[in-house]
């Protein structure tokens, strides 16, 4: 494929029922009313030359060279800011316009370096294009008077350079940080000559609130913001579009290519999910596939003390069939099982559920989802009727109420969290649900109606509370709870009860209770309130009970249906949804049917000759304590790091230790790689070939950008496996995985790499009801018929505070890091985060004696780590908090067992600790003041 180069209209879409007629230089256009002169020319298939503007930002009218004449106007009106009226005459060519293009052409290029050829930007430089458009020949003024030629690179972003030199003060990325990724770190600076752009007050970007989203570098016309790669490597020269492989967003790129070699990924304007915008991750933070830490050749030992031993992939597959047939005879069919991961593709997953029931002979199959999204599985499945969330992204501009529980959308999904600010800037109201100050509670232009910051672990009484206004203050959408729902009676009773109320939870969730009142009426009395939520909700001891509390509320207030609504997790990784979707539990098989059902496996038994168990097998923590036990003796560990970032390490490491094969397939040697002895080179996101489900279901094509450096596809790999034991597994090529999912799973029907090609990207369902996808569900019932209304009674979690562990943690995420950080932390990312940082309020700091910075122990019941405190008030007194992206951190060392009643997911979010300093003594030496004073415990 050459570069691909996407069309650029100028100026924004104006959706709209009415429409006018234009003629633009004879050619007769019809489009919707509000349209701009340019988008419109541009629609009659006229390219009016232009600098300042760009279809992703609105029309700011500074540079002057889209200027055009319209018949019985006066003047040379800019193109990209005149709307289009009903028989409007435009000419775009005449003597005036272009004698007036090279004028201002002229005036550009004489502050402009003239180093065309040796400028990376060179054959992709909007400036120099539009110079030949113009047709400008010679540039009349010479560089003698005043200029910007001398000014400074900025170089201190690891990816991208600022050049001021080739600056034209377009303002463009000025726009495309206010307007698309809503972080507003530039400024114009200045006036007339002295005007520049600026990062903050006259900053370097480092120093700057910039996240590095890489916005103002796509918007840039010139070489003034450039992609260092492109520096480096040189412009590229073929593209292929794919899917982002970090969080369940799922944002398209064209990741282009020069020669072989991935030069940089560009954000693709038509994908679906992110419309040509990205964050630091998917945009920069690709290098990781080349790391010289990748392992590229299979190895195997027979302890894990011994060295590793690389082997041919033969001798590796062998190894792998043989000892897991081994395990089997010697323990029984069931004493084997894999874990399955998020981060593959749908067809991977697949591939490696099907070798668990089909060549293992079990169901003992679970998913890295276990300890992430589990709960809203099952918590939508009981409420509505399918395991998935409701609407799609672009959902969010409709809504006027947005509350967002449990999820740091700037941090953890970037892409959408600039969607929606985008929303709140236009003035929906927002309500934040989180017992930390995430950004969005107040950031440039956006301020929440209401933080809830309530205590970690009493969301279901939080939910309750809410419910209980929405039912006592008469805010029931009766009609719709009547025509669409059933058990509101029960449940209304319920929430209705004195102890549900606002007053009556405040001392245990900390919310106060008028706060949480007018909270619940802003949501329940919005024309359309939307909840979006995260981990915060779901890894909880009751995260499947606060999934349905959602549920029931929305139902309640008729916030189903339709656009600007909806009940909506944010998912974590990529593809969450899809590993959930294919089959990867082990009471489910593809499209949630459960085992059981008679009906469903014989479809999947008569289509690949194997009789299947209709009892569930085995989940994760299940795995571990079977191991523990001497029970489960292999496991096949595809794409995860378990060993850091499931919880209480201590109970997982002791299982890992106790297995007898534990197979690893994998990108790095992990943690988890050094409880192996097979270890299994992955490919990494540049090397699939398939499709991932994002959080709004859809299904995005995932192509090869090159082929595996490991010289195999990772499912041929899983084929290979349950080939050697036996049971013969083997595609072509991924579409045809594709293929045999879709004709086993009704909400998949009308699924394939060829209908992908052809619609970009597809929501499931998709089948013969809905041909093109679903962007909206339970539109006009639900997917169970009704909507069921279900009691959700609190239930305290059993990880209480004590004197010994007074503080709870919580965790979670930061914007440049990505999960167990394997990534990341291999690529220029670790500039923003080079450590786990321990965030503690100034009380909780300084009866500890804690000083920002100092190095703090970290204890729970039933682990220890040490970690760098960072003083903050962002949580309240009594909670702390921190992420897991390093391994050296060991977060999970000290978080529990304690899980969620349906589902098991980890209770990450609540863990009674103890804070103290790591030398006391040393730091009491330090400080004179404090001699004397017990420290860490006070
Ligand atoms: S990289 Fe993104 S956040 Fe940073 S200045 Fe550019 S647009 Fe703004
Ligand atoms: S940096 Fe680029 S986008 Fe920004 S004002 Fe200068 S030329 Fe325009
Ligand atoms: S928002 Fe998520 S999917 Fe999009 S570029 Fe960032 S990490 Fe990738
Ligand atoms: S493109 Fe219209 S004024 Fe710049």
């Amino acid at each position: 494929m050459s570069l691909l180069k996407e069309p650029d209209f100028g100026t924004p879409e104006r959706p709209g029922e009415a429409t006018v007629s234009v003629d633009v230089d004879g050619l007769s256009v019809t489009v919707p009313e509000g349209t701009s002169v340019m988008r419109a020319a541009s629609l009659a298939g006229v390219d009016i030359p232009k600098l300042c503007a760009t279809d992703s930002l609105e029309a700011f009218g500074s540079c002057r060279l889209c200027v055009v004449e319209i018949d019985g106007r006066r003047g040379t009106p800019a193109s990209c800011t005149t709307p289009v009226a009903d028989g409007m005459q435009v000419r775009t060519q005449t003597p005036k316009v272009a004698k007036l293009r090279q004028g201002v052409m002229e005036l550009y290029l004489s502050d402009h370096p003239l180093d065309c050829l040796t400028c990376p930007a060179n054959g992709d430089c909007e400036l120099q294009d539009m110079a030949g458009v113009v047709g400008l020949r010679q540039v009349r003024y010479g560089y003698e008077g005043e200029n910007h030629l001398d000014a400074e690179t900025d170089r201190s972003n690891p990816y991208f350079d600022f050049d001021p030199s080739k600056c034209i003060v377009c303002s463009r990325c000025v726009r495309a940080c206010g307007e698309v990724q809503g972080t507003f770190a530039l400024t114009i600076e200045g006036r007339g000559f002295d005007s520049k752009v600026s990062p903050g007050a006259g900053e370097l970007f480092m120093d700057s609130e910039c996240v590095s989203c890489g916005a103002c570098v796509q918007a840039c016309p010139t070489s003034t913001l450039q992609e260092r790669s492109v520096v480096e490597l040189g412009m590229p020269n073929r593209s292929v579009v794919t899917t982002c492989a970090y969080c369940g967003v799922g944002c398209s790129f064209k990741a282009e290519l020069r020669g072989d070699e991935l030069v940089r990924m560009v954000p693709y304007k038509d994908g679906g999910a992110n419309e040509g915008h990205s964050c630091v991750k998917g945009r920069f933070a690709f290098g990781y596939a080349s790391h010289p830490d990748r392992v590229l050749k299979p190895m195997v030992r027979d302890r894990i003390t011994d060295p590793w031993r690389e082997v041919e992939w033969d001798e590796a597959i062998r190894t792998v069939a043989t000892r897991m047939r081994g395990l089997q005879e010697r323990y029984g069919p069931g004493s084997i099982g894999a874990i399955s991961s998020s981060r593959c593709t749908n067809e991977e997953v697949f591939v490696v559920q099907k070798m668990v029931r089909a060549a293992f002979g079990n169901n003992n199959i679970d998913t890295c989802a276990r300890v992430c999204h589990s709960p809203t599985g099952y918590g939508l499945k009981q409420t509505f009727g399918e395991s998935a969330g409701t609407q799609d992204f672009r959902s969010v501009a409709q809504a006027d109420v947005i509350m967002v529980i449990g999820a740091n959308p700037t941090d953890g999904h970037p892409v959408f969290a600039s969607r929606m600010k985008r929303r709140l800037r236009e003035g929906a109201r927002l309500i934040v649900v989180d017992p930390r100050r995430i950004d969005l509670v107040r950031s440039p232009h956006i301020e929440a109606a209401h933080h809830l910051q309530l205590r970690p672990s009493t969301n279901v009484a939080v939910v309750n509370a809410m419910a209980h206004v929405v039912v006592t203050e008469g805010l029931v959408d009766r009609e719709f709870v009547d025509a669409r729902c059933e058990g509101f009676e029960e449940w209304e009773e319920f929430v209705a009860r004195p102890e549900n109320s606002p007053e009556a939870t405040e001392a245990v969730t900390g919310v106060p209770a008028a706060e949480l009142r007018a909270a619940a009426r802003l949501y329940a009395e919005a024309p359309n309130g939307a909840i979006y939520y995260g981990l915060g909700v779901t890894e909880h001891s009751q995260g499947s009970t606060m999934v349905m509390g959602m549920a029931n509320l929305a139902m309640a207030c008729g916030n189903l249906g339709r656009d600007g609504v909806g009940v909506n997790p944010l998912r974590g990784q990529n593809n969450v949804q899809g590993s959930c979707d294919m089959g990867s539990f082990p009471h489910e098989l593809t499209g949630y049917r459960h085992v059981s059902d008679d009906a469903v496996r014989t479809v999947f038994e008569e289509l690949w000759g194997r009789t299947l168990l209709p009892e569930p097998g085995l989940r994760i923590p299940n795995m571990f304590d079977a191991a523990i036990d001497g029970t489960f003796r292999g496991l096949f560990v595809h794409g995860e790091d378990i060993a850091q970032s499931d919880p209480n390490l201590q109970h997982v490491t002791a299982a890992l230790e106790s297995m007898e094969l534990v197979v690893v397939q994998d990108l790095f040697l992990n943690e988890t790689a050094k409880f192996a002895h097979v270890f299994l080179p992955g490919a990494s996101f540049l090397e699939k070939d398939g499709t991932f489900t994002n959080a709004e279901r859809r299904v995005n094509r995932v192509r090869s950008v090159m082929k595996p450096k490991a010289g195999k596809h990772e499912w041929e790999i899983v084929c290979d496996i349950a080939t050697a034991m036996g049971y013969p597994m083997s595609y072509d090529h991924p579409g045809q995985i594709l293929d045999e999912i879709a004709q086993v799973t009704p909400t998949f029907r009308g699924i394939s790499f060829e209908s992908l090609d052809k619609h970009g990207s597809i929501q499931w369902p998709c089948n013969e009801d809905a041909p093109e996808g679903t962007p909206t569900m339970h539109v006009d019932s639900f997917v169970r018929g009704k909507g069921r209304f279900v009691v959700t009674n609190y239930l305290p979690t059993n990880e209480r505070t004590t004197s010994r562990f007074p503080l709870v943690l919580t965790t979670g995420r930061i914007l440049s890091q990505y999960n167990v950080g394997a990534q990341t932390r291999r690529t220029g990312n670790v500039a923003w985060h080079p450590e786990d940082l321990l965030e503690l309020h100034p009380h909780d700091a300084e009866v500890r004696g804690v000083r920002d910075g100092d190095t703090v122990t970290l204890a729970s019941r039933v682990g220890k780590t040490t970690l760098r405190a960072q003083i903050s008030d962002r949580m309240p007194p009594g909670v702390v908090y921190t992420t897991f992206h390093h391994p050296v951190t060991g977060a999970n060392v000290v978080t529990t067992e304690n899980s969620d009643w349906a589902t098991n997911c980890p209770e990450y979010k609540v863990t009674a600790v103890q804070v103290g300093l790591a030398h006391p003594l040393a730091a009491r030496d330090a400080d004179p003041a404090r001699e004397g004073r017990p420290v860490g415990v006070d």
